[in-house]
């Protein structure tokens, strides 16, 4: 049986090169056999499993991806003979053109054990996604977030990009399938190919925000005004101690004396973009001013 699942399977895959409609593929290859060598064809799947074979739309014979059907499809009893579900090799064979989805098994994706019929519909997409990419949801953001419900809940904080909105997908800054941007080796990249306007080289730049802008931004969403991780003036203070001799203030609101003898005015600490707009990088100012 095995050398006809190969001889099959040539035939199958040469005439798709040719973009040959599939259905000649198992017909060819059986007038090339002997009659008693006769393949099992769609034909053979479809006496017993007739509602898969009206729900496939673009794939021809049922073998190319149930590779290991057919000694289930000659048994005595198919019920016990279980040939298995498909693997994304079985995909790649002819879904390899594009380098992200050929490092696939690299993904935080495959590597969770997450498959390319988790999220395609081979045979029943949901009927309202016409889309072609045959998704499980009506649209890319809805099927992530049946799995990540809780990053879907984040979008319902104060600050959020709009994605329950319709103006970002969960697609716009993850790629499904490749490996890199799955784990999203590269945020700021992707934010960039939006925020053009944040894009640099600055003549003084603002080290945190070259290296990463999720060291501010929660991509996703928070509950401070434009996605901050942290309110200000809590933010900067992370990682800067207010030096005093440019912000400490003598005035009639000085409560707290400082080592020096002056002290930090409250307006000062309330919003430090208020003075330091230019917090992704200035071309102008060493301060970030403007
Ligand atoms: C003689 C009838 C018969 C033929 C022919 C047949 N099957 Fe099945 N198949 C069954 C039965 C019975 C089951 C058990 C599940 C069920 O009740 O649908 C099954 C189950 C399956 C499953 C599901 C397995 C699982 O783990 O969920 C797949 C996939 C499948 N068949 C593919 C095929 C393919 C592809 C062919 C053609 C190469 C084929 N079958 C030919 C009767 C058949
Ligand atoms: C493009 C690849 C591909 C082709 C071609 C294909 N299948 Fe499938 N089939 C799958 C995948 C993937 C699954 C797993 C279902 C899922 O998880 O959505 C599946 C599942 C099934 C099942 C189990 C359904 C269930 O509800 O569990 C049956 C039965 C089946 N296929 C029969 C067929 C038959 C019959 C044909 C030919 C008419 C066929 N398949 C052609 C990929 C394919
Ligand atoms: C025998 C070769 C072959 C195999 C194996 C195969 N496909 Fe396909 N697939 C095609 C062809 C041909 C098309 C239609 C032309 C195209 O869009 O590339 C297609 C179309 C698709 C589409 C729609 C693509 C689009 O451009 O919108 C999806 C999604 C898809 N296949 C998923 C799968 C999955 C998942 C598997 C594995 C279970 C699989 N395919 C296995 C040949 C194959
Ligand atoms: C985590 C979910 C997920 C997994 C796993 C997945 N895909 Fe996709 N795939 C998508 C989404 C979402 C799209 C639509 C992308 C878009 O609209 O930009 C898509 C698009 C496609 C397309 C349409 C062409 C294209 O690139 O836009 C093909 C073909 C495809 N996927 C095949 C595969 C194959 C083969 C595998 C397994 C190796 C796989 N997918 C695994 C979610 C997934
Ligand atoms: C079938 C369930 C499922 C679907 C659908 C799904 N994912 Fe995942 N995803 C997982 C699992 C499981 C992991 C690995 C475990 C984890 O980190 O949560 C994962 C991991 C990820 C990661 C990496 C997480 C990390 O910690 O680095 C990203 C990013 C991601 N998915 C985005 C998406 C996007 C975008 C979509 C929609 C196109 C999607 N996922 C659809 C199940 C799914
Ligand atoms: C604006 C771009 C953007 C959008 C839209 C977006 N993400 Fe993310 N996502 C990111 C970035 C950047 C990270 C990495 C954050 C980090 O490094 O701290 C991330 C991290 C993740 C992670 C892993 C860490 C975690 O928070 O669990 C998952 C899973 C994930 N995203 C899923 C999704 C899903 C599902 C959607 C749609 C509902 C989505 N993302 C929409 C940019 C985005
Ligand atoms: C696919 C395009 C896209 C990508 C990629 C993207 N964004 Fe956005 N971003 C938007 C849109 C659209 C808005 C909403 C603009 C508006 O409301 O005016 C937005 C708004 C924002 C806001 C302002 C929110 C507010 O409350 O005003 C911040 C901050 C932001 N994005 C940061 C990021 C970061 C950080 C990344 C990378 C992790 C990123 N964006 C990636 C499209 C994108
Ligand atoms: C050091 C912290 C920090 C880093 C890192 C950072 N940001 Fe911001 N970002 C801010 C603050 C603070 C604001 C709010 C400014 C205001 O309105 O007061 C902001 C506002 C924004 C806004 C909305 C307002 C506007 O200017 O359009 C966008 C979009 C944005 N940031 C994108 C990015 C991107 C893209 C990156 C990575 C290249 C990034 N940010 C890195 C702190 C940061
Ligand atoms: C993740 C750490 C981090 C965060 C958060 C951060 N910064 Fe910075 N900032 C730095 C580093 C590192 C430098 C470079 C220090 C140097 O050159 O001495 C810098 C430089 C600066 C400078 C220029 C220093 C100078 O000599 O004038 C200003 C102004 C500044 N940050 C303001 C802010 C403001 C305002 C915020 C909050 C919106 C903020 N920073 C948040 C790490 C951070
Ligand atoms: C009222 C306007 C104003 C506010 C608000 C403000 N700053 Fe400044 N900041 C300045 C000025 C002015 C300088 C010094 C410029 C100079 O020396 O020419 C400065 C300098 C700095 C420097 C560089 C100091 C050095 O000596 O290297 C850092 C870092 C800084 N500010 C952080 C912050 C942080 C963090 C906040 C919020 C807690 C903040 N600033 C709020 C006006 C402000």
């Amino acid at each position: 049986m095995r050398h006809k699942s190969t001889i099959l399977g040539i035939a199958a895959s040469c005439l798709l090169a040719l973009s040959t409609p599939l259905l000649a593929a198992g017909q060819a290859t059986q007038e090339a056999l002997p009659a008693a060598h006769k393949p099992v064809t769609a034909a053979a799947c479809t006496d017993c499993h007739e509602a898969e074979s009206k729900t496939h739309v673009f794939h021809g014979e049922c073998t190319t991806c149930h590779v290991n059907a057919k000694s289930h499809a000659s048994a005595e009893s198919p019920r016990k003979v279980s040939p298995g579900q498909p693997k994304a090799e079985q995909c790649l064979t002819c879904h390899n053109k594009d380098s992200a989805r050929l490092n696939f098994k690299f993904s935080d994706h495959h590597r969770a054990g997450v498959a390319c019929a988790s999220c395609h519909g081979v045979h029943a997409p949901k009927p309202v996604a016409t889309s072609l990419a045959l998704l499980k949801a009506d649209t890319p953001s809805k099927l992530c977030a049946t799995c990540h419900k809780d990053v879907l809940a984040k979008f319902n904080m104060p600050s959020h990009h709009p994605v329950q909105e319709g103006g970002v997908s969960c697609v716009g800054c993850h790629d499904p399938h490749s490996s890199k941007q799955v784990s999203l080796v590269s945020n700021t990249e992707q934010c960039l190919t939006c925020h053009q306007r944040i894009r640099g080289p600055f003549a003084f730049e603002h080290v945190p925000a070259a290296e990463d802008c999720a060291n501010c931004h929660d991509p996703h969403g928070t509950p401070n005004r434009r996605l901050l991780v942290a309110a200000q003036p809590m933010l900067c203070l992370q990682c800067h101690a207010l030096p005093n001799n440019r912000h400490g203030q003598t005035g009639s609101n000085a409560t707290t004396p400082t080592a020096l003898g002056q002290t930090i005015s409250g307006a000062v600490l309330r919003n430090c973009s208020a003075c330091h707009s230019q917090v992704h990088g200035s071309m102008q100012d060493e301060h970030l001013r403007y």
